[in-house]
């Protein structure tokens, strides 16, 4: 009920401050007021995945959390996993400021934060003090590059990243998408992506055989690239495929004053796109891995048409900024009602719901 105001107080702060301050107030949350206020998670939402439990499909995505570690805040938000990152080996400023923009109309953002981070030794430091009461569900770590790291050596960089948060991840994310490094997408062409990925799955198997490791892929590939890429991630060994980062489209936003800002956009108007590269990526998985949708899931409905396109968990960022601390709550409330209108017991029995004929009625 205060959330209006207090959106609207923050909204008249400049977009990065807001996000700080949101930051620190989760940072407060000790790990037993998160477990008081947490909202309950119906529990057919429960899902199994990547060898891991999460009591709902609803996650947060990287880059809220830059891994300074708010992990009781966040959970007491709700979301049935949190992750951290992007993590680069050394720390970075990222871009300078004025770097992240509120596109209010289109409930979006644009950002080019450019992998502001403290760094995988300050990030694990912070990450070993969290106390196990915290971990209320999987914590998932995102690495990347730093950006004056060239892609010959880019390797190097995610698996000193590897090497050093592992223990502290219940699942990795190598970032290969986003727009905000120069040159880091091309890590998603076919040798690159097959090297990089095969040599970041044959460390973590070194280091913690059975922890998950995915990829986290642009919504801008064309479908032939996604298709490959998709193949290629799955044969060198990935457990997972995130699908969607942030877009360089302007699709939807073109008159907006802050469209000609250079980023990714995030928020509503990513939604339809991001919702089919997931529907593509499961489509090429074919259940040889599962898709984690992420891109403009800023309702129960938005979530929901994600799963039904193939996504086993859902990710958000945007939707937050936008619906406040009562988001996830409303995400999972309406998705429990969702699954019951059209006949579904359980989160996974709507996954990829779409792609089967008998069970396309509903959408
Ligand atoms: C301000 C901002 C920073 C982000 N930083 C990262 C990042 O560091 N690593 C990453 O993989 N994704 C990052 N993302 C992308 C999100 O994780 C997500 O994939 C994308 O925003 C689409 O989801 P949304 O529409 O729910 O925001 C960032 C997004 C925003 C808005």
């Amino acid at each position: 009920m205060i959330w209006p105001a207090l959106r609207w107080t923050l909204f008249h702060l400049e977009p990065e401050r807001a996000h700080r301050l949101a930051h620190a107030a989760l940072h407060r949350v000790t790990p037993g007021l998160a477990r008081l206020r947490r909202p309950k998670v119906p529990p057919e939402l429960h899902v199994s995945c990547l060898g891991l439990e999460f009591d709902g499909p609803v996650g947060l995505a990287a880059g809220f959390d830059k891994g300074d570690a708010a992990i009781a805040g966040l959970f007491a938000l709700g979301f049935s996993h949190v992750e951290i990152g992007t993590i680069t080996p050394r720390p970075q400023p990222g871009n300078e400021p004025p770097r992240l923009f509120r596109l209010v109309e289109h409930r979006a953002l644009i950002n080019r934060m450019g992998f502001n981070n403290a760094g995988a030794e300050v990030c694990a430091q912070r990450l070993s003090r969290v106390p196990p009461a915290a971990r209320m569900g999987p914590v998932g770590v995102n690495v990347g590059k730093n950006k004056t790291t060239p892609n010959e050596d880019a390797a190097a960089d995610y698996l000193a990243c590897i090497d050093r948060l592992h223990p502290y991840a219940d699942y990795l994310v190598v970032n290969i998408s986003s727009p905000n490094t120069p040159g880091l997408r091309q890590l998603q062409e076919r040798e690159q992506l097959d090297a990089l990925l095969r040599a970041c799955v044959a460390r973590l198997r070194e280091r913690a055989p059975g922890k998950p490791l995915l990829v986290k892929l642009a919504p801008d590939l064309s479908p032939t690239a996604l298709d490959e890429a998709v193949d290629v991630a799955i044969e060198a060994g990935v457990s997972g495929i995130v699908a969607t980062n942030t877009t360089l489209s302007r699709a939807g936003v073109e008159r907006h004053p802050r469209a000609t800002e250079a980023g990714g956009l995030s928020g509503a108007p990513l939604e339809p796109l991001a919702t089919s590269v997931v529907r593509r990526c499961y489509a090429r998985a074919a259940g040889r891995v599962p898709i984690v949708g992420a891109g403009g899931v800023m309702s129960a409905e938005d979530a929901y048409a994600k799963i039904r396109a193939g996504a086993a968990l859902v990710q958000v960022y945007t939707g937050l900024v936008y619906g406040g601390p009562g988001f996830v709550r409303q995400l999972n409330d309406g998705l429990a009602k969702l699954l019951a209108r059209d006949g579904f017991r359980s989160v996974a029995e709507a996954v990829g719901a779409d792609h089967r004929p008998a069970e396309r009625a509903s959408v």
